[in-house]
């Protein structure tokens, strides 16, 4: 095995164990989907060659003063970037990250730093997203002479990009008539509305308080977090201190851990987004049985098996499938559908039914009606279970 595949398989294990997952994400998720990062003088300059020849640095045009000044050379820049979000496709991996959220089963958040909104591009839901900087997908009044934004959707910029000028009239605000911004956090910002990001704050806060510390299994994938403005890393480190998570990091320079239990991995985010997922996929030890007719409940396997139930079928019915992994000795897994939309999986410990108590099961919602996919899932989370269980032995 490589050592990235290692340290992919490790990062699997760890992910696979997890019921709670937290994506901490800064601008070198977005390098894959071709949009700049900003490292730096150098970086920034490479991505804004007027602003090099102009001797603007980042801190510099990110200014509400400079928004004042010039608005066509800050609208020139923020103009750029709007106009390149739109236009650019998340990768691959952000799909992936979609994918493991939706097996949680205490759910997931995303934590960052980002403002191009490709994470809800990618399927994520508002509510679970907290953009810390605020999204260039919204506007405010520099003013401001309100205190609610609106969405930029209206707004296309024509612009110079050779000398980084805004052609066309910037965008306006619809009480005052007076010059809109985005609802950025820019530098010596004394303007920016944070109600967006506070009614966010306020629903990741929300959903923390439901993590039971030292119950939940909380596991930080942190993605392309630089440490010049370390706002995602002060989140990150502040989950795993709270909540013992373990953190995954991916990123090619700067992928230090802080211990042994926790994974460094330093390639770009795609590669390693693909290389997690392939590992997970290996680390599926359920196969469904031959022959996938229901059988009723009654004929609960007990040792060994994994069983799943559906109550949609007209009596309690089960669904045997076999495995091989010692694991699961002892151990079964409920599928229940308890509404069509709605579906839960409910894993439960325990050898036959009258074993399984309430307090040993966890449940988590599923996109869809269980199918072989749920079942799946489910096993893979016993597999975390088991894992822990034997790690507090
Ligand atoms: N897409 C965006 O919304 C965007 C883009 C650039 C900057 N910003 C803003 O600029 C500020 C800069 O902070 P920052 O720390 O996020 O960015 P940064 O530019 O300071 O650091 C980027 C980090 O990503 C890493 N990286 C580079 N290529 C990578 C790849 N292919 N895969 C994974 N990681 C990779 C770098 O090593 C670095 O640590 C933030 O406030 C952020 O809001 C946002
Ligand atoms: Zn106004």
């Amino acid at each position: 095995m490589s050592s990235n595949e290692s340290t992919f398989q490790k990062a699997a294990e760890i992910i696979a164990a997890a019921d709670a997952l937290v994506i901490a994400a800064g601008a070198g998720l977005g390098v894959d989907s071709g949009l700049p990062d900003f490292r730096g003088n150098e970086g920034f300059w490479k991505a804004y060659p007027a602003l090099a020849r102009a001797n603007l640095n980042f801190m510099e045009v990110a200014d509400p003063r400079t928004f004042e000044r010039d608005p066509a050379l800050a609208w020139g820049f923020y103009g750029h970037r709007l106009d390149l979000y739109r236009r650019t496709a998340p990768h691959a991996g952000l799909g992936i990250l979609c994918g493991w959220s939706q097996r949680m089963a205490l759910g997931t958040r995303v934590f960052t730093s980002n403002v191009d909104g490709h994470f809800q591009k990618a399927g994520f839901a508002p509510e679970q997203m907290h953009e810390c900087h605020g999204s260039i997908h919204h506007l405010q009044c520099m003013e401001p002479c309100k205190s609610s934004v609106w969405r930029a959707d209206d707004f296309v910029p024509e612009l110079d990009d050779e000398n980084c000028r805004l052609l066309n009239a910037p965008p306006t605000c619809p009480v005052c008539g007076g010059l809109a911004r985005p609802n950025i956090l820019m530098f010596g910002d004394w303007n920016w509305l944070a109600g967006r990001r506070e009614a966010q704050r306020h629903r990741e806060e929300n959903w923390l308080a439901t993590l039971a510390v030292g119950q939940a299994n909380v596991v930080v994938v942190e993605i392309g977090a630089g440490t010049a403005i370390p706002s995602v890393r002060h989140f990150s480190q502040w989950i795993c201190r709270e909540y013992g998570a373990r953190i995954v990091r991916i990123n090619p320079r700067e992928s230090q851990v802080p211990s042994s239990m926790d994974v460094g991995i330093a390639t770009g985010s795609l590669q390693a987004l693909l290389g997690i997922d392939a590992a997970l996929h290996r680390l599926t030890t359920v196969r469904p049985a031959q022959d996938p007719t229901l059988t009723n409940q009654s004929t609960h396997p007990a040792m060994g098996k994994l069983v799943a139930f559906d109550e949609h079928a007209p009596s309690k019915t089960s669904q045997q499938i076999p495995t091989e992994n010692p694991q699961f000795a002892g151990a079964g897994v409920e599928v229940l559908t308890r509404e069509e939309e709605k579906p839960e999986v409910v894993l439960t410990l325990g050898t036959t039914p009258d074993q399984l108590s309430p307090g040993s099961s966890t449940s988590a919602c599923m996109p869809k009606r269980p199918s072989e996919k749920a079942i799946e899932i489910a096993a893979k989370m016993l597999a975390g279970r088991a894992m822990r269980e034997g790690e507090r032995r």
